[in-house]
């Protein structure tokens, strides 16, 4: 799917209507099957602007086009088709606590059933090898019945990405994928995800808090500060300086501390850029 934005700004819908909108004049344009990691300090508008091309939230002015359509002039129930070919992955999932695994992934699917076929596979999952696969690729097949409130923060949050990979939307905007993941998980997570992306055509958007990772997994870096567009750049020309202005006054965010023998083939030295940043 194709997004269009121009000179869009945003703001939270709890926001004050005369407050300063969190994304604000954003002229992006991506194309079908392209991968682009979205980073920036915290506050700069990263989760507003997946909302707003998730048609999560109306923007305040400015035109989206998904697929050369603006989302908000559709009727109604043309707005719903359009969702139900878009994912968006919350930073922590909204999975319902007493549910099994498998119901949880397979609700991935719901936008495309109809009604009364959503409803069933609520109670009777209908498409437990696809369940199955969806988690097996995050090394959770064996968690398939258990249920989602017994499992750790790290394995709630695959199995909200095992939900976006069970599901056949053409728009993927996940936010944060990897907050909850040690860094052997998060390789793990960015590979399926964006392989899976690549086979089937997909778009890919993701907001990422750690910059070495969005750079190596991602051909386009989209970086945001204060609302707005800092760059928008092939990963490649994403300098040190930039990073360093867009991360100006947030420098921790940036370079991370060194972790401490938690995962000791991944430590690095005081003062340079972690490999894994977690907040
Ligand atoms: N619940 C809220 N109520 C009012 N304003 C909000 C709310 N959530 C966010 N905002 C405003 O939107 C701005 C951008 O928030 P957003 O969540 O998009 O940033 P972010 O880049 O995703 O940050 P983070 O890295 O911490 O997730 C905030 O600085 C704040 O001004
Ligand atoms: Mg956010």
């Amino acid at each position: 799917m194709q997004i269009q934005l121009q000179h869009v700004s945003a703001r939270h819908p709890a926001a004050k209507d005369d407050s300063v909108p969190a994304l604000r004049d954003a002229t992006i344009q991506i194309q079908q099957g392209e991968q682009v990691a979205v980073i920036g300090p915290s506050g700069a508008g990263k989760t507003t602007f997946l909302h707003a091309v998730a048609c999560a939230l109306k923007p305040a002015s400015g035109q989206l086009a998904l697929s050369g359509q603006d989302p908000w002039k559709l009727p109604r129930s043309a707005l719903q088709a359009l969702r139900g070919q878009l994912f968006l992955a919350p930073q922590v999932p909204p999975l319902p606590p007493r549910q099994r695994v498998v119901t949880t992934v397979l609700a991935g699917r719901l936008p495309q059933m109809g009604f009364l076929h959503s409803l069933r596979s609520l109670f009777y999952p209908l498409d437990i090898p696809a369940a199955h696969a969806a988690l097996k690729a995050f090394d959770l097949d064996k968690k398939i019945f258990e249920r989602v409130d017994r499992l750790s923060g790290g394995e709630r949050q695959r199995v909200g990405l095992a939900r976006l990979l069970a599901s056949d939307a053409k728009l993927w905007l996940i936010d944060e994928p990897l907050s909850a993941l040690d860094p052997t998980r998060a390789t793990q997570a960015l590979e399926v995800l964006t392989r899976a992306c690549r086979e089937r055509g997909a778009t890919l958007v993701c907001t990422l808090h750690q910059v070495e990772r969005a750079l190596e997994a991602f051909p386009r870096i989209i970086g945001l500060r204060h609302g707005e567009v800092a760059f928008d750049l092939p990963s490649g020309e994403v300098s040190r300086e930039r990073l360093t202005a867009l991360y100006a006054q947030h420098e921790h965010e940036l370079f991370g501390p060194a972790p401490v023998n938690e995962f000791p083939e991944q430590n690095v030295q005081l003062g340079q850029p972690a490999v894994m940043h977690c907040r």
